[in-house]
């Protein structure tokens, strides 16, 4: 799967300009699908497999959209002033390169006094394309850019950019190669514009108006120094959602979700997420209402330029996911 992950966190692709992305994965997705379709907002929605008398109508989503930055207009010197596309902490834009959509590369600079405690925020800084004028810029207001962090394999962990949701882009594609009876019709939905308002999944959701749903995301860990008082840690196996800033997972879904991990022998951690949501959300208030909840992977440094997962948590959680799939699931 590494190589997978690799592939896809090469591709930029923010929020709105999934394309690049969503292309790679359609490739890689077709041969294994019974159905392949792109919606009108651009979601990937690829179904495997018919509803059996024990099945049920299972949604699965991977978010394809990174965190980005927008050019919100250029200085008379020629610097580009920029705005975020989803959560971007200033502090780690600082020191960064970036690439906008065009190709064209930038240094992330800053108009901050010797840091002297002044709170970095992203109208204090401005990127460094090379050029001296308006004229003379080749970044026009709206064109978007994402971090370069390359990927990089550290003892077991994965580290890089847009690991939020590539990780899990790459869990489903190497699920929907791998998964072979299935009771369940299942909708492997590769959705955008997840990280501004989880509106693809939304879409999608009504679109295929599923009878549960299970959203593969990124969720926070609580083990760094003075880190977030929270209970998922980095290598303890895959996260089983419970609660976030945007739902309370349906009971029925995790308790299945922990007696096929218990069946497996599988370690998992129950996730709490204080702060920010995924797709489940959406899924859950799709129509008249979805059963709805999450599998997430503990990642440090979440919406940063290098975030890290643990490698065995990710082949963890699509062990797991598999077994959910092909078992019927008593809600
Ligand atoms: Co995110
Ligand atoms: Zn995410």
């Amino acid at each position: 799967m590494i190589d997978l992950v690799k592939q896809l966190v090469a591709c930029d692709g923010p929020s709105g300009h999934e394309r690049v992305v969503r292309d790679m994965v359609r490739q890689m997705a077709a041969p294994y699908a019974d159905e392949l379709r792109v919606d009108r907002l651009g979601n990937l929605i690829v179904r495997k497999g018919k509803k059996a008398a024990n099945g049920l109508r299972v949604m699965l989503s991977a978010h394809l959209d990174e965190i980005g930055l927008i050019a919100t207009h250029v200085d008379e010197h020629g610097f580009v002033r920029v705005s975020n596309l989803g959560v971007v902490h200033a502090p780690y834009c600082l020191g960064q390169r970036i690439r906008f959509l065009n190709g064209v590369q930038g240094v992330v600079g800053h108009e901050i006094e010797g840091f002297t405690g002044e709170k970095i925020t992203l109208d204090k800084l401005f990127v460094d394309v090379g050029a001296a004028s308006p004229e003379d810029c080749p970044v026009q207001v709206g064109d978007a850019a994402v971090f370069q962090g390359s990927f990089q394999e550290v003892d077991g962990r994965w580290t890089g950019k847009a690991l939020d949701d590539r990780v899990c882009v790459a869990l489903l594609l190497e699920t929907l190669r791998q998964l072979k009876d299935s009771p369940h019709e299942v909708y492997f939905v590769f959705t955008v514009l997840e990280e501004v308002g989880r509106k693809g999944a939304r879409a999608a959701a009504y679109g295929i108006d599923p009878d549960v749903g299970i959203a593969l995301d990124a969720t926070a860990t609580g083990d760094t120094p003075k880190g977030r008082k929270m209970a998922v840690a980095l290598g303890n196996g895959p996260a089983i959602k419970v609660k976030d800033a945007g739902i309370i997972a349906y009971p029925g879904l995790v308790q299945a979700m922990e007696a096929a991990a218990a069946q497996l022998n599988l370690p998992v951690q129950r996730e709490i997420l204080m702060r920010g949501a995924t797709d489940a959300s959406m899924i859950q208030t799709a129509r008249a209402g979805v059963p709805s909840g999450g599998i997430s992977i503990p990642m440090r440094y979440v919406h940063s330029p290098v975030e890290m997962v643990d490698a065995q948590d990710v082949h963890q959680a699509m062990t797991l996911l598999l077994h959910i799939l092909e078992n019927s699931i008593q809600l």
